[in-house]
């Protein structure tokens, strides 16, 4: 059984309502059914965890709890945070949790030059990028498909 954490950054908890024409129009409650479709049977190999934050301090507590709790992965869309925040790198460097970042929308496509640079990149084992909320699924069966095969 692995232990995976969906964390979620600022204005995500607005998925749905917030410009959908880019995000979607699904919320963020939709997502562990989609994660449900695409694990299949392996599905119940899985614990997964919820967390969404719109601050900065918040979201680092609650890696360095999931490093308490012996988390095995982390799917994080870290929202602008990703763009901005040399403290999220930090702590993702330190607590070598495997991580995932995810985005809604393919940032690397996005018109702000600002969106295709992340600060997590250089941490994280992968990125999904584009996907809808689809993305966050994708993200769950990468990390698990990577544990499955990570030598013990
Ligand atoms: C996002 C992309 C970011 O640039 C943006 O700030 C978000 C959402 C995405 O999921 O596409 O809040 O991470």
């Amino acid at each position: 059984m692995y232990k995976i954490l969906i964390l979620n950054g600022p204005n995500l908890g607005a998925l749905g309502v917030r410009e959908p024409e880019i995000y979607g129009k699904q919320g963020l409650d939709q997502v562990p059914a989609l994660i449900q479709r695409v694990m299949c049977c392996d599905f119940a190999k899985i614990q997964l965890e919820f967390f969404q934050s719109n601050s900065e301090g918040a979201l680092i507590d609650r890696l360095e709890q999931a490093k308490k709790d012996k988390v095995d992965g982390v799917a994080f869309n870290a929202g602008a945070y990703t763009h901005t925040s040399l403290a999220l790198a930090d702590c993702l460097a330190w607590i070598k949790i495997p991580c995932v970042e995810v985005h809604i929308s393919n940032v690397f496509a996005r018109k702000e030059e600002i969106r295709r640079q992340s600060y997590m990149a250089t941490q994280v084992i992968g990125i999904i990028s584009g996907f809808g909320i689809n993305s966050y699924a994708l993200a769950v069966r990468a990390l698990f498909d990577y544990l499955e095969n990570k030598p013990k």
